[in-house]
């Protein structure tokens, strides 16, 4: 086990209490990442004080040639008209960081008034230093991980914590 139930839900508190100030005054407009963020975009929006909505985007899951090119294809386009509106994506974890950096640019081109960031795990030395996330739940070395709504070939997400997967 890398992270409690615990610690998720300390965390997520403290990151749903951050939004809530950050954009006070506004609704927020949580977009989540199918199908990774749900159970934690479930919790942050209770975590947050106030009004908020939420909306949903999928992506392919990047191969090979998706690496290189940093090209994400969209599968679910996002529902809500977004501009004017405070965006926060929320991703379970970024990795390389190339879905949340295609991802922004795509929603900022829908004009949104302002886009930030949030992923519930940051996997550390991915050559991802460069991305300012606004919210980092938290910090993990390189092992591939399943729970809280991460997935191993679609198993897992269901585990109240966040484990190291080793093989079924
Ligand atoms: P990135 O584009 O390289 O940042 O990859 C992010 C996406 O890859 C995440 O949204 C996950 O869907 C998937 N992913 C990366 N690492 C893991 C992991 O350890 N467990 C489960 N999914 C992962």
């Amino acid at each position: 086990m890398l992270v409690t139930e615990a610690e998720i839900v300390e965390r997520t508190h403290q990151i749903g209490s951050q939004i809530t100030s950050d954009l006070a005054g506004e609704v927020p407009l949580l977009i989540g990442v199918l199908k990774g963020s749900v159970i934690f975009i479930a919790d942050l929006m209770r975590a947050i004080g106030g009004p908020v909505e939420i909306d949903f985007l999928a992506v392919s899951s990047y191969g090979k040639e998706t690496t290189s090119t940093g090209v994400v294809k969209i599968l679910k386009d996002v529902d809500n008209e977004i501009a004017g509106r405070h965006v926060v994506l929320v991703e379970d974890i970024v990795d390389s960081g190339l879905t949340l950096r295609y991802l922004m640019g795509y929603l900022e081109a829908k004009q949104p008034a302002t886009v930030r960031t949030c992923a519930l795990l940051l996997r550390q030395g991915q050559h991802n230093d460069d991305l300012d996330i606004d919210y980092v739940g938290f910090s993990l070395p390189p092992a591939f991980v399943v729970g809280y709504g991460l997935d191993a070939r679609q198993k897992y997400r269901n585990l109240p914590y966040i484990a190291e997967y080793t093989g079924d």
